[in-house]
């Protein structure tokens, strides 16, 4: 949810604690060998250092273990490094695209497994105007500003501490941007929960203040393949989208604003269908996006507790998932852009359509478009948004 629905349950007492640091990351629990039992007992996520920026800023990757999951966070742009779990035959493997090194996250990265903000997807000619001033904006992506800016929360070391609930384990993540960083307005304290259950759920939870009036729009943007990373096309997953309508986009990607009917379109992912079926139509958006990078309106809406909106299949390694989110939006991107120039963690080189994102979202361009819902977020309001993605098998 969003920044202004969500505000009037405003609970501004965790962000105030949360005296987050942009370098290092703090000590953390003791470590011990990362592991579960399908019992559902877990151990205490374990910190080990990853690498060091040319900044001198070092970087740790955390590794958390629960029944039969198990996912890998660096505290640079939060991102998901990888993330293991069973296939049918109950073997485990990556599903999650990625790099082995820092370096390679710095040095060339469509956003592999990162949170992004302050605000996700595209806002046209990278600048927007909030009670009366206008606001300019990195313009990283033609004339628009993409996913937060030249140097977005994808690029920036989050302060992780070690999380659990229960049988849950977790990381807190939090970051301070400060008023006017990428040109937005007031400082966001932002506080990203990933929690790992023993019943093969990640779940995410996004938080924000501000004491200035903003906009955010906050997201994952890992790119998944079930087959596992690094084995080719994910145009047999089958996938199906809770969405009736979808906002088609203009030639630099920013929606038109109309809330176009998926009826009769290949963007109908309403009853399942494999993600390669209507891809080579020649359908005008299709070709726009050189694939699926649209941004499908979620039937539901936005929700105050996570409504399931998506189910992906994957039919030889039987691996499933399922979206669940509070959030209005999902950009559905196909890997489009992806050109056999980055090799993954397998060491394997990433096409076109190696891997897929859905971005739980607000609308792209949404602080330029006042026919959707409102990204603005005011002093005193709580930005909260949980996506949850949910991890099995089918015969
Ligand atoms: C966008 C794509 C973009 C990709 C980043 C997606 O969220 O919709 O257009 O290329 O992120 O690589």
């Amino acid at each position: 949810m969003t920044t202004s629905r969500r505000t009037l349950l405003a609970a501004t007492t965790g962000i105030a604690t949360a005296a987050a640091t942009t370098t290092a990351a703090r000590a953390a629990t003791p470590a011990t060998a990362a592991g579960s039992s399908r019992t559902g007992r877990h151990q205490p996520p374990v910190r080990e250092h990853f690498g060091t920026l040319d900044n001198g800023d070092r970087v740790d990757r955390w590794t958390l273990a629960n029944g039969g999951t198990r996912l890998r966070v660096l505290s640079y742009g939060g991102i998901v490094q990888s993330l293991e779990i069973p296939d049918r035959r109950g073997r485990s493997g990556n599903v999650s695209l990625g790099f082995d090194a820092l370096d390679d996250y710095v040095a060339d990265s469509p956003y592999f497994g990162a949170l992004i903000g302050r605000y996700g997807n595209r806002i046209a000619d990278a600048k927007f105007t909030l009670d009366g001033t206008e606001y300019e904006l990195p313009a990283n992506d033609g004339p628009n500003s993409l996913h937060g800016g030249t140097k977005g929360f994808d690029k920036r070391v989050w302060d992780v501490q070690p999380y659990s609930s229960g049988p849950d384990v977790g990381l807190t993540l939090r970051y301070v941007s400060r008023d006017g960083e990428m040109g937005y307005p007031g400082t966001l304290r932002t506080r990203v929960r990933y929690l790992l259950t023993p019943r093969g759920e990640l779940r995410i939870d996004y938080k924000a203040t501000t004491d200035k009036a903003t906009v955010v729009n906050l997201t994952n943007h890992t790119y998944f393949n079930l087959a596992g990373e690094g084995s080719g096309s994910i145009e047999g997953h089958t996938l199906r989208i809770a969405a009736s309508r979808y906002t088609p986009v203009d030639k630099t990607l920013i929606p038109t604003g109309e809330l176009a009917r998926v009826a009769g379109t290949p963007f109908d992912f309403r009853h399942g269908k494999p993600i390669g079926q209507d891809l080579r139509e020649g359908h005008p958006q299709i070709l726009r996006g050189q694939g699926f990078d649209h941004n499908f309106v979620l039937d539901k809406g936005i929700t105050d507790r996570p409504r399931q909106v998506v189910t992906v299949t994957e039919p030889e390694s039987g691996r499933t998932m399922r979206v669940a989110t509070t959030e209005p939006g999902l950009q559905f991107y196909s890997g489009n852009f992806l050109d056999g120039t980055l090799k993954g963690t397998s060491g394997r080189v990433y096409r076109a359509g190696d891997g897929f994102c859905l971005e739980t979202q607000h609308f792209p361009d949404s602080p330029n478009q006042p026919g959707f819902p409102s990204t603005v977020l005011r002093p005193g309001k709580t930005y909260r948004s949980t996506t949850v993605y949910s991890f099995g098998t089918e015969r």
